[in-house]
């Protein structure tokens, strides 16, 4: 949310009060004579220690690298130890002397390389939650010398890189050795202001609170992926000499440019084009690793190479590589290392609304009445915080939400086939007196589910409802705990349909902890919420005049909650840190400085603390919160998707979750967090859905007409035709915003009705895509050079998407126009129909052409070659949908052929891990010449029949028209010359069998 404001006003007061704590605190050290050093934490981690021994250089120049010995050749790769080569340069903490290096080739495209310190003290993913591809020497098949890729190395000192194969002269994918670059450093050159945009040295280091890796980049490089970013070079990171410093810490801000936000994921595709054969090739490369860190693409001056570098804060150098060669075979081979995404129920696919400041279950009533009355579908009703009791997860407020009437309110929505999703905070309230009961924090304590100070008293943070615990997910009670939680609000009448989890990053507003002082019983909002008093939200769209748009004051301002800022000062407390229980990552190591560890990661908040957990706060096993902080989402997700599966046995779990991590996707969608409503974060909401199509996290998408800011008629028409082909189609609002359901405009419902009617049509397609996805890695929504990889005009295209390889989507993004410029793959050997008229456009070979695009239209059209399932006839919900006839949309190439499948099952029934275990149905599509033939098999019956084929790119009339040998009446057939266009209607063709459509 936007609390830039706020923010600051409570960073001024936090200051204050910080620095307050901190003169009494010193003071009390002083009297004390208590010296604070490194290794002894105060209990409460908001306080900052001054790190006066040792003295770290600060300056990987002098660090020596290191030399590969004791090499030892396995059947899949080779170990050998990296030992220090000189003297440590102890550059931000002390350099590992003995490193191993492990080399497995693991399948035919991917190679895996993981230094690690021998001793096995750094902070590793825990393969109890992490269950990563392994390969033991017994594995048969051994791809050492067969293997796409090669592992090539130099022992002294050592450097590796990576090559192709089939290509061992071209330049190495990935290379370490440096050599050719300045042996000087290389002076701040991003910020001239900001040493750490200093490059000054290029060898190995591994230190326990700082490692640093370095490769070669092609110049300009096309790399995607790195994020979670809204990034101002799009979707393709920038290699130019500035670059891109990408940071990996989970941050509750509202989607700023450039910055670190809710998600961390180290990995990215390189899409190498050659200038002489014209063809090209992708390639990935995976950091496994949850440390904080710094990623740098660049170009520094003097160096005229492009660099990656890694620079991280703890871990290990956990790197996977995949060989492609395409982008879509990289992002598949990606998701066999993190994990193949979620099935989705096929109600995940309807229109979702939500909004912050549906004051009371009457107003979400009247949303669920009026989305009807206007003939938008909507197919799941959301609800914020406001549902809560006192901002309490797992309530529901006795007043505004009764829990009986939720119960009647959701069952009459089950009985309309729509659907309820109500939010799920990260933090659980304390207490807050001795007669105040909440059972989440009681059982929560009692079954020991919370994170911890370093003395083992429970870490106490601030959200919504004031002070608050936050679940420790290593705890082995927290799981269970967290499904009862879950349990008892649906008994309570909460009977929600899936999840959404929100502030996992985890948010907290107090910069690190509250302190262990801090005053329970005040349970007013920390902040003051955007549409009170003093935060109304003033913001419109870029271009929004009020006096065409209508009246600008019309504010809703949502509730009367005053701003209660009132922080507690510091616990002075001077216990030490009880150090002696903890034992793993960083908490294992003396010299670490757990509070500010020495080298200072690009965090968009600066200190680590701020706005989160503090970075010593403790979890079950010996976890601290500075090796874990980044997969806090991630266990939460894993948590409650399993917690799901017990409340709603059988059925997929649907959970929409704002911070990710690598394998995120196995248990979750995501959203794009609290975006803007203006044009600006409507553009940016493709490069968001493309990121995450490269994440394994397909289902994605952004708050349509924007959350932050007040929308206007004109951007929510086209964002909510723009949202409906992105795979999660939610219209969320912020509090205090102007309404902006569908409905409240004539314009936008009709857009709305005609988006939603072609998504709908689509629903079997996009089915089809997500089950490719979960069995396959498959991205369902793909940039346009995903399709068509050696058309480099394509590289850089971000403003349209592909939906599978078969539909372009060329949406408007700017205001007040009625064309759209696109560009259509191909270079004219592919031929694109519009979707409404099926006439061809006319596109310019591997250049623009201007399309009509009034309000209320978007471009939508079809690849020659495919052939499309689609619903006949679009209901008001996905189940009305699919309980009507089939029809089939073939767009024939040049050379009569068209291909299609579709996979349908009973779109809820929660396949086992490897995808079966449900009865499905997968149909082939296969047109050539003068006929298409429908192969049909698998063990789920298809009720609905096929009802309709259209077949475009027909030269000439037809004389006959069959379909299973039986000719088709001539008035169940008609044919349009001017658009090539064969439409066979009033069949009942059964999809449970092969059959054949024949036109002559
Ligand atoms: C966060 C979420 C936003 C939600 C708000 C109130 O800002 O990102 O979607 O509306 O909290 O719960």
């Amino acid at each position: 949310m936007l609390l830039s404001r706020f923010v600051s006003i409570l960073t001024a007061s936090l200051t204050f009060l910080f620095i307050m704590s901190l003169c009494g605190l010193l003071l009390l050290a002083h009297m004390a004579t208590f010296k604070f050093a490194s290794a002894n934490f105060p209990t409460d981690a908001q306080v900052r220690v001054v790190n006066d021994t040792p003295q770290w250089s600060q300056n990987v120049s002098s660090c020596p690298g290191y030399n590969l010995e004791s090499l030892h050749e396995t059947s899949h790769g080779l170990t050998a130890q990296l030992n220090l080569a000189g003297a440590p340069c102890n550059a931000f903490s002390e350099d590992i002397a003995n490193l191993t290096i492990q080399v497995t080739y693991e399948t035919q495209t991917r190679l895996h390389v993981n230094i690690f310190d021998t001793a096995a003290q750094q902070f590793t993913l825990p393969p109890t939650y992490f269950d990563r591809p392994s390969m033991s020497d017994s594995d048969s098949a051994s791809f050492l010398n067969s293997s796409d890729l090669k592992f090539n190395y130099d022992p002294s000192p050592f450097a590796f890189w990576i090559s192709r194969r089939s290509a061992p002269n071209s330049p190495p994918l990935f290379d370490t050795r440096l050599t050719s670059l300045p042996i000087t450093p290389i002076p701040p050159f991003i910020d001239p202001n900001d040493s750490r945009t200093a490059f000054d040295g290029f060898q190995l280091v591994f230190e326990r609170q700082y490692l640093q890796l370095t490769s070669v980049l092609p110049t300009d490089a096309n790399i995607y992926g790195l994020g979670e970013v809204v990034s101002s070079s799009g979707f393709r990171r920038d290699v130019s000499q500035n670059g891109t410093i990408q940071t990996l810490w989970a941050r509750d801000d509202a989607d700023p440019v450039n910055e670190n936000i809710y998600g961390s994921h180290s990995v990215y595709l390189e899409h190498r084009f050659n200038e002489t054969s014209h063809t090209s090739q992708s390639h990935g490369v995976f950091l496994s690793s949850a440390a904080g860190s710094d990623i740098f693409l660049a170009t520094p001056p003097s160096t005229n190479k492009s660099l990656v570098q890694y620079r991280l804060l703890g871990g290990t150098l956990d790197l996977y590589f995949f060989s492609g060669p395409s982008p879509k075979t990289v992002i598949e081979q990606y998701g066999e290392v993190a994990g193949l995404p979620a099935w989705q129920p096929m109600w995940g696919f309807g229109f979702h609304l939500c909004r912050w400041g549906y004051s009371n279950i009457s107003d979400v009533k009247e949303q669920v009445e009026n989305m009807r009355a206007a003939n938008v579908p909507l197919e799941v009703m959301w609800n914020d915080i406001d549902l809560y009791h006192s901002y309490r997860d797992f309530t529901s407020d006795p007043i505004s939400y009764p829990g009986d009437e939720m119960r009647t309110f959701i069952r009459e929505l089950a009985s309309n086939g729509q659907h309820y999703i109500p939010i799920v905070d990260a933090a659980i309230n304390t207490l807050a007196n001795s007669t105040d009961v909440y059972d989440p924090y009681t059982q929560g304590i009692e079954q020991n589910v919370f994170i911890k100070n370093p003395d083992n008293s429970t870490y106490i943070g601030q959200v919504w409802p004031g002070y608050t615990v936050f679940p420790d997910w290593f705890s082995s009670n927290a799981a269970q705990w967290w499904a009862e939680a879950l349990q008892n609000w649906t008994n309570a009448g909460i009977e929600f349909s899936g999840i959404w989890l929100d502030m996992n990053e985890a948010s907290s507003f107090c910069d690190g902890s509250c302190g262990s002082g801090a005053d329970l019983s005040n349970t007013s909002v920390p902040v003051s919420l955007p549409g009170n008093p003093g935060d109304l939200v003033v913001d419109y769209p870029e271009g929004y005049n009020s006096t065409i748009s209508g009246p600008s004051g019309n504010i809703t301002v949502n509730g009367t909650l005053t701003f209660n800022a009132k922080q507690v000062s510091l616990s002075p407390s001077t216990k030490r840190g009880l150090l002696s229980k903890r034992g793993l990552g960083s908490a294992n190591g003396s010299n670490i400085d757990l509070n500010d560890p020495p080298y200072a990661i690009h965090n968009g908040f600066g200190p680590l603390s701020t706005r989160t957990l503090a970075t010593n706060a403790t979890h079950s096993g010996g976890y601290v919160e500075l090796d874990v902080h980044n997969i806090f989402g991630y266990m939460e997700e894993r948590a409650t998707n399993l917690a799901l599966r017990q409340v709603h046995p059988g059925q997929r779990p649907f959970i929409i979750s704002r911070s990710t991590f690598p394998s995120s996707g196995k248990w979750t969608g995501h959203w794009l967090g609290d975006n803007y409503s203006n044009w600006t974060y409507m553009a940016y909401s493709i490069q968001g859905v493309l990121q995450f199509q490269l994440f394994q996290i397909p289902m994605v998408g952004a708050d349509t007409c924007g959350f932050q800011g007040n929308t206007d008629e004109e951007l929510c028409n086209r964002w909510m035709q723009l949202s409906a082909f992105t795979p999660f189609y939610r219209n969320h609002n912020q509090r205090g915003a102007l309404s902006q359901e569908p409905y409240r405009w004539e314009s936008v419902a009709t857009a709305s009705r005609t988006a939603i009617a072609i998504r709908y049509s689509l629903l079997p397609y996009w089915y089809t895509l997500f089950a490719n996805a979960s069995t396959h890695g498959t991205p369902p929504v793909r940039a346009l050079f995903f399709e068509f990889p050696d058309e480099p005009e394509l590289f850089a295209v971000d403003r349209q998407f592909m939906v599978g390889s078969d539909i372009l989507v060329t949406p408007v993004l700017t205001p007040n126009v009625s064309t759209v410029d696109g560009i259509f793959p191909g270079r004219g050997q592919v031929t694109w129909r519009d979707w409404y008229t099926h006439v061809i456009v006319n596109a310019t070979a591997g250049g623009y052409t201007t399309l009509d695009a009034p309000l209320g239209h978007i471009n939508v059209h079809v690849r020659s070659g495919a052939a499309i399932l689609l619903h006949a006839q679009p209901g008001y919900t996905t189940n009305e949908t699919r309980q009507g006839p089939y029809s089939l949309l073939i767009s024939l190439a040049t050379d009569g052929s068209a291909y299609g499948t579709a996979y349908i099952d009973d779109g809820i029934t929660l396949p086992e891990e490897n995808g079966h275990g449900i009865a499905s149905r997968t149909l082939k599509f296969v047109a050539h010449g003068n006929g298409v033939t429908v192969e049909s098999t698998g063990a789920f019956k298809v009720v609905q029949s096929l009802a309709q084929v259209t077949v475009l790119g027909l030269p000439n009339a037809p004389r006959s028209v069959s379909a299973d040998g039986k000719d088709v009446q001539r008035s169940a057939w008609q044919y349009d010359a001017g658009v090539q266009r064969l439409i066979i209607s009033e069949q009942v063709i059964d999809l449970n069998d092969g059959s054949v459509i024949r036109w002559q």
